[in-house]
């Protein structure tokens, strides 16, 4: 009884992380039992998040590339990866001017609170093997980018939302589709100001919030991807797993989202150099 307490006082004292990382107020009023469940979340996570820090490989700064430059591992989600992809693809080359070989775009799996289940993480498969959306994971296009260069990539992330809504937001709904975007220090780091500068450059369209780890609404299932919200990942944490090679640079499903073959190709070309895309199964 006494451990009930002193628990209740605690989730009681605890910040709401969404009163502090709105960029602007949010659109509606918050349902108490929201509120809630949110303070009572980003106390049982950051408890968990202690322990699977501990465990899981720290990998947020690549060493460098042919320039030498100092490139920083960092993930964007935004409902189903595959347009995500292409769309970082093209940021990549017009940014960056990065050709074939050097791009670093890949669709990947982040954000849940337990890693990996028996080393891998897997899209939905029919033996339920190491499946990304019951380990807390959401669809997300991890890129190797200059820390320098973060806010144009931001400005590309926020320019796929109109309204606030992506364009599969009543489609793909859930925890798996959920926005979301990680890089190493999380809320901790400068480039939340930067994020948050990129949406109010592209019409203020979004909200955001400090994500706990596989953050599900307590009315859960499609509930728990909240229209307009994003949520701020520490990557070091909360790293991207690498999805599947046949999720690599494949079309997106919405009209005029058939990429060419060139694009398409990309997938056997960077396995044949001898990426590791993993040991899930095909089906
Ligand atoms: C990357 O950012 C730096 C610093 O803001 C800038 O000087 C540079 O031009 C950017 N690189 C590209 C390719 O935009």
């Amino acid at each position: 009884m006494l451990s009930i307490i002193l628990l209740l006082l605690l989730v009681f004292f605890l910040v709401d992380p969404l009163e502090a990382w709105n960029s602007r107020p949010f659109p509606f009023p918050q349902p108490e039992w929201q509120k809630v469940a949110l303070q009572r979340r980003s106390f049982l996570s950051s408890a968990t998040a202690m322990l699977t820090s501990a465990v899981l490989p720290v990998d947020s700064v690549v060493a460098s590339d042919s320039d030498n430059q100092n490139l920083i591992d960092v993930y964007f989600g935004c409902g189903c990866f595959w347009h995500v992809q292409h769309e970082f693809v093209e940021a990549e080359r017009k940014i960056l001017g990065r050709n074939d070989e050097q791009l670093t775009s890949r669709a990947a799996y982040a954000g849940g609170r337990l890693g990996m289940k028996d080393s891998k993480v897997c899209y939905h498969n029919v033996a339920q093997i190491s499946d990304y959306g019951s380990l807390g994971h959401a669809e997300v296009v991890s890129v190797k980018i200059p820390k320098e260069n973060f806010s144009d990539f931001a400005v590309e992330y926020c320019k796929l939302f109109r309204n606030g809504m992506r364009p599969d937001q009543w489609g793909d709904r859930g925890l798996e589709y959920r926005n979301l975007v990680g890089f190493m220090g999380g809320a901790g780091s400068d480039l939340v100001m930067q994020l948050i500068e990129a949406s109010k450059a592209t019409g203020d369209q979004l909200d955001f919030a400090v994500g706990r780890g596989g953050d599900a609404t307590a009315k859960g299932g499609a509930d728990s991807d909240i229209p307009r919200l994003v949520w701020i990942m520490d990557s070091d944490v909360y790293p991207a797993f690498v999805a599947e090679n046949y999720h690599q640079f494949h079309d997106g499903f919405m009209f005029g989202e058939d990429y060419s073959n060139a694009y398409n190709s990309l997938a056997q070309m960077f396995a044949k150099l001898g990426e590791d895309f993993g040991k899930c199964p095909r089906v």
